[in-house]
């Protein structure tokens, strides 16, 4: 008897579950298409008003009520307007952008992994969004006097900050790894690397309150692989050491945290552990192999960028 009680009681549960199902089925739609809305709001506010804020004091970029307006052609179907913001956001450059009064003003939009899925609800929430800088005027109000020197004297205290973080941690790990050098040789130094690089990086985390990581695109620890933004800032660092230009820090202002990116060039020292094999000592490739099977960081010249460094500065 308790069987069959227990038995009835499961069936009812399942059926009721079933039953809440079905007659949820077209509210559930409804309540997904509103709460879509609303998550695209809020992904905006959280992805993108760092610097497209409507708030002119803090503004790194046009409002998006500007951006909106230039992307919003008269008759453009939603398909295609979402499709325009996403191939501008997805990959930034002077031929795809619109707005050239903006990028005089800030420059052209700083490259940013963002998923995919965001920028699409960003868009579709943005093509049908009222703003409230749409209404009335017609823009102009991203003139702001003094706005521009502000944005600047941000950029720069983090710029500032993040070199001087980047300059003391390359010369606590350099100034350990002559040392080291000195004492014993290349292979006595890559025991020293592969045991101390991380903890001394660390400790300049700690001393800072940062978190400070050193990337490649061709890495030899495998922690230190770069992600698709900071391969992107690898690649534009090249091209400035190709065309002999002095590579400038990046720095993208992101919610309450900001990133820093610089460039780490080689010089003919640390061709004896990253430079072309046949270069090198037999015993110091023997070494790397063993304590790196899946290297990759090798093969270079000197003033070649071997990597950088991607630091997070809290504001
Ligand atoms: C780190 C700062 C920054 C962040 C964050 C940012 N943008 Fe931008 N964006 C800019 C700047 C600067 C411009 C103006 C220069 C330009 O047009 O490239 C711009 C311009 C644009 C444009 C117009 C491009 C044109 O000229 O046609 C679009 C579209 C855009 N942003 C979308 C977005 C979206 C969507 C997000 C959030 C997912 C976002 N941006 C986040 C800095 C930023
Ligand atoms: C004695 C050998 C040795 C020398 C010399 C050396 N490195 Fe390295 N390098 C290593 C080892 C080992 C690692 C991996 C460290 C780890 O496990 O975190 C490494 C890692 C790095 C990384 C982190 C990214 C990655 O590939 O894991 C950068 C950037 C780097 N080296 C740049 C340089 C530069 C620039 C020089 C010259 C100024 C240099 N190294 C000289 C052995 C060396």
């Amino acid at each position: 008897m308790k069987r069959i009680i227990l038995l009835l009681s499961l069936i009812i549960l399942v059926a009721s579950c079933k039953d809440k199902k079905d007659t949820y089925e077209e509210t559930d739609l409804a309540a997904e298409s509103a709460s879509q809305e609303h998550s695209g709001k809020a992904l905006m506010e959280k992805y993108c008003y760092a610097c497209h804020s409507p708030e002119s004091g803090t503004r790194l970029a046009p409002p998006m009520s500007m951006v909106q307006m230039h992307y919003l052609e008269e008759g453009i179907s939603k398909e295609d307007f979402v499709a325009d913001i996403v191939n501008f956001v997805k990959e930034p450059t002077e031929e795809k952008a619109r707005m050239y009064g903006a990028i005089r003003n800030f420059g052209l939009m700083p490259y940013q992994e963002f998923p995919d899925s965001v920028i699409t609800q960003i868009a579709e929430y943005l093509y049908d969004a009222e703003l409230p800088e749409m209404r009335g005027h017609g823009g102009g109000g991203m003139h702001g006097r003094g706005m521009g020197m502000g944005q600047n004297a941000q950029e720069n205290t983090l710029a500032k900050t993040g070199m001087e973080i980047a300059q003391a941690t390359q010369q606590q790990l350099g100034k350990n790894l002559m040392k080291a050098m000195e004492e014993g040789g290349p292979i006595y130094a890559l025991d020293f690397c592969n045991v101390e690089a991380m903890p001394l990086t660390a400790e300049m985390e700690e001393e800072y309150n940062v978190e400070i990581k050193r990337v490649s695109d061709k890495n030899r620890n495998p922690d230190n692989a770069a992600n698709k933004e900071e391969k992107y800032y690898i690649t534009h660092f090249k091209q400035n050491i190709k065309e002999s230009t002095e590579p400038a820090p990046v720095v993208i202002p992101k919610e309450g945290k900001s990133k820093f990116y610089y460039p780490i060039v080689t010089n003919k020292m640390c061709l004896q552990c990253h430079g072309k094999p046949e270069e090198m000592k037999p015993e110091v490739l023997q070494k790397i192999k063993e304590l790196y099977p899946q290297d990759k960081a090798l093969g270079y010249s000197e003033n070649e960028v071997r990597g950088i460094w991607s630091i997070e500065l809290e504001e």
